[in-house]
């Protein structure tokens, strides 16, 4: 059990590195936090209109979700898998390095998935690329994918990701909260567009 604590704390730790702000700084970009949506992920950094810095990222938010539940399981098993990817989401949304103020946690619940189970992975990915071709909407498309996922998760034979799945989705509109006012106002802001 204290090795399962040490775990979720890693993962937690893993999780709290913003590295949208880590490249947004790097590539010059100025504090997100003053810019677009104020939010730290990669969305966000698209604002900027520097692709590469918000690809950059994507891949460093989904990959320390991933690493955080491919190492827990390498150690321990499946459950530490789940209790790492949780934590490593818990880190994201609520950082240690930025007094807890951190993102949304969608690429780094899209990582979760990577490292628990690919396909579904793939299919939650492939949730958020329909819906975000379809309304150019990056909150939107999360907000379908995180309410579609577990579905996927029982349907492709990951019935013991299910629970894990609704509790992330929640937290997940919890956090999207804005963005749902934004939605239903019709004010929220467009991929591809600055600000
Ligand atoms: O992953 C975050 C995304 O769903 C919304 O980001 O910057 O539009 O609030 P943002």
């Amino acid at each position: 059990l204290p090795f399962l604590a040490l775990t979720a704390a890693l993962a937690y730790l893993i999780g709290s590195i913003p590295f949208g702000m880590v490249f947004a700084r790097l590539f010059g970009l100025g504090d997100l936090r003053q810019i677009g949506s104020g939010n730290i992920g990669a969305t966000n950094v698209l604002r900027t209109g520097n692709k590469l810095a918000a690809a950059l990222t994507l891949i460093f938010d989904v990959g320390k979700g991933g690493i955080a539940v491919v190492v827990a399981r390498a150690v321990f098993a499946e459950d530490a898998g789940q209790l790492a990817g949780f934590a490593a989401f818990l880190g994201h949304c609520f950082p240690i390095y930025l007094r807890f103020k951190g993102g949304k946690g969608v690429a780094t619940w899209l990582g979760t998935l990577l490292g628990l189970a690919w396909p579904v992975f793939l299919a939650a990915g492939a949730t958020w690329l329909v819906t975000a071709g379809l309304f150019r909407i990056s909150s939107l498309a999360a907000l379908v994918a995180a309410l579609l996922t577990p579905l996927w998760a029982w349907l492709l034979g990951f019935p013991s990701m299910v629970v894990l799945l609704i509790a992330l989705g929640v937290l997940i509109y919890i956090r999207h909260a804005g963005n749902i006012r934004r939605i239903l106002d019709g004010t929220e802001s467009r991929i591809g567009k600055k600000t």
